[in-house]
């Protein structure tokens, strides 16, 4: 048996881990090991989604909770470490772009065992997001890197990487929500909250960069409380944005404006339930940018740039202001439908071609 850690740490993690963990289950050479780094602890950032995708409890749990990055970053090394000096695996996978791919990319490569990286590529070319600087540092030191967009891989060619290290397998995250499409769309979510198909805008948010400083939230909170005219809103708020609202005294703004729900994070049955219902998004995530494009709804990212570009190329997506929200929200209501596009290999069967590459690698015949 082939022994594959798989790691993941933080809420989008486990939507990537998922489909490949069910992949390896059912290969028979293969034995997937979950590690959980445990930097998001709270239910419904943790355990309820892992429920949600059918995985079962991690095998090593590290516990490293929050922290500076140094703090976190150094906690998921020295617990990482422990567990593959006593449990060596075959490979590592590490997922995305937190602060626990780049600890645990750093442990294998340092211990000499094969690192792969699942979403390797994306660039935003802004150094300033902690996102950033862990996707470099993780590409640079992996051994294989599954890249969800041919922009990715055009990324790491242009940085020098070897074209044997680079296999564009597509986009996972859409594996786990086609395993589920089903149970999301019988989920009562929106109804409970009595709202119409196609008739509320939902709302995430979550960067440092949006929500840490009065000056970058207040002006998006006002924009939120003013589109409230046009629709009803759904803020499904970050535990680190419901920190913000509370710490700037914005809550009262979004409750005093009609029509506007804050929730707190959802498990992601619940939560995929409001973002098929939806009749445009706004948000700094990089999932929903992902979910958003292959599901044909607009989508407004409040960020200055992004690292999935084919979001806005091909899909639906559109990077906005505070500003500019209001305006770009009508033209949404009031121009024709656009669905975009879906990129190519954003199919459900991403876990299918990471499978086959892990087993030609592995030198298995499978
Ligand atoms: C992390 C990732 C980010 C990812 C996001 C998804 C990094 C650098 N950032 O950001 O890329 O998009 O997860 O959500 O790795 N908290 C809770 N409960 C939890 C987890 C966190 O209350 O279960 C609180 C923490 O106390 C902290 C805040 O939320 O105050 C931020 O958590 P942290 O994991 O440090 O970063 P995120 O902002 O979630």
């Amino acid at each position: 048996m082939i022994n594959i850690h798989l790691v993941a740490a933080a809420r989008p993690n486990f939507m990537k881990v998922a489909p490949l963990y069910h992949a390896l289950e059912r290969a028979g050479w293969a034995n997937p090991v979950l590690v959980h780094t445990g930097q998001h602890y709270d239910r419904n950032m943790s355990d309820a989604i892992l429920e949600d995708l059918g995985l079962p409890a991690p095998d090593f749990h590290l516990g490293v909770g929050s922290g500076t990055h140094a703090e976190q970053t150094g906690k998921v090394m020295i617990a990482y470490e422990r567990v593959c000096a006593k449990h060596r695996p075959d490979w590592i996978v590490v997922v995305g772009d937190v602060n626990s791919t780049a600890a645990c990319a750093l442990v294998g490569a340092k211990l000499w065992i094969p690192v792969v990286h699942l979403e390797a590529g994306l660039r935003s070319r802004d150094r300033r997001m902690p996102e950033e600087i862990n996707r470099l540092v993780t590409d640079a030191i992996s051994d294989v890197l599954w890249t969800p967009s041919a922009d990715a891989d055009e990324n790491l060619a242009a940085e020098g990487v070897s074209a044997d290290k680079i296999e564009c397998i597509g986009n996972i995250m859409i594996d786990s929500f086609e395993m589920l499409r089903d149970t999301i769309e019988q989920a009562s979510t929106r109804s409970e909250l009595g709202l119409d198909d196609a008739g509320y805008a939902l709302v995430t948010l979550h960067r440092p960069s949006n929500v840490d400083q009065r000056e970058t939230l207040q002006p998006i909170v006002d924009a939120l409380a003013g589109a409230t005219a046009e629709l009803p809103v759904v803020f499904v708020a970050h535990p680190r944005t419901l920190k913000g609202l509370d710490r700037f005294g914005l809550r009262s703004t979004l409750s005093d404006a009609p029509q506007v729900h804050v929730l707190e994070p959802l498990a992601y049955v619940e939560f995929m339930n409001l973002v098929t219902g939806a009749r445009l998004v706004i948000t700094d995530s990089g999932g929903l940018q992902e979910e958003t494009t292959y599901l044909g709804i607009p989508c407004l990212t409040l960020r200055e740039n992004t690292e999935r570009p084919i979001t806005i190329t091909l899909g639906t997506n559109k990077l906005a202001t505070a500003d500019s929200l209001s305006g770009d929200l009508n033209a949404i209501l009031d121009g024709p439908p656009d669905r975009g596009k879906c990129p190519p290999l954003w199919d459900g069967r991403a876990a299918e071609r990471a499978l086959a590459s892990l087993a030609r690698r592995s030198g298995v015949h499978a």
